[in-house]
């Protein structure tokens, strides 16, 4: 299957074909920088510095190559995603705040037909009403909430299954 990178180039044609070492880029939106000691209570006493060695060290594990990024902004979140589009197999992201309003952040990931996984560390049912419509909800893969950090160690093994099924689909 040919696969069109950003500048329209295949990946064949750049040497970056999906055969080689998976690629997963986890995204954490705003405000996530400060976990550790934002409202711990609800989001735990885990920094992201840690939760972010500890998703790149299962993604060694599960031989995945992981990049992770941590934004305040919206546009930024979007640039990134836009970018990775050709190196990268699954996206994770964890919208935060972004999940209940953006439009822009769904139709990236929309627009770049990569397969999403949606990570909180809080489950947002038991929260504020808010908190309980996401943008991007209806064209994830699927959603994991509620289990802390650990949500993304979750969410990397089921992209890891993801990617091990379109291997085999794709070979
Ligand atoms: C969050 C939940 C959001 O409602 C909130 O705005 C966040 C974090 C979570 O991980 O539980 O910033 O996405």
């Amino acid at each position: 299957m040919v696969t069109r990178t950003r500048q329209g180039q295949t990946k064949a044609a750049q040497g970056t074909s999906r055969s080689s070492t998976p690629a997963v880029l986890v995204i954490h939106g705003p405000n996530l920088n400060l976990l550790g000691t934002r409202e711990p209570e609800i989001y735990g006493r885990t920094t992201l510095a840690e939760i972010d060695r500890q998703i790149v060290e299962l993604g060694r594990e599960l031989g995945i190559e992981v990049e992770t990024f941590q934004s305040n902004n919206e546009g930024e979140i979007v640039d990134r995603i836009q970018n990775a589009r050709a190196r990268i197999d699954v996206l994770i992201i964890n919208p935060a705040a972004y999940t209940h309003t953006s439009v822009a952040i769904r139709d990236v990931i929309g627009a770049v037909e990569l397969p999403a996984i949606e990570v909180h560390l809080s489950n947002v049912h038991k929260r504020e009403v808010f908190r309980h419509h996401s943008t991007i909800a209806d064209i994830v893969e699927g959603r994991i909430m509620g289990f802390g950090a650990e949500g993304y160690l979750l969410a990397l093994r089921a992209a890891s299954r993801l990617i091990g099924a379109k291997r085999r689909k794709n070979p």
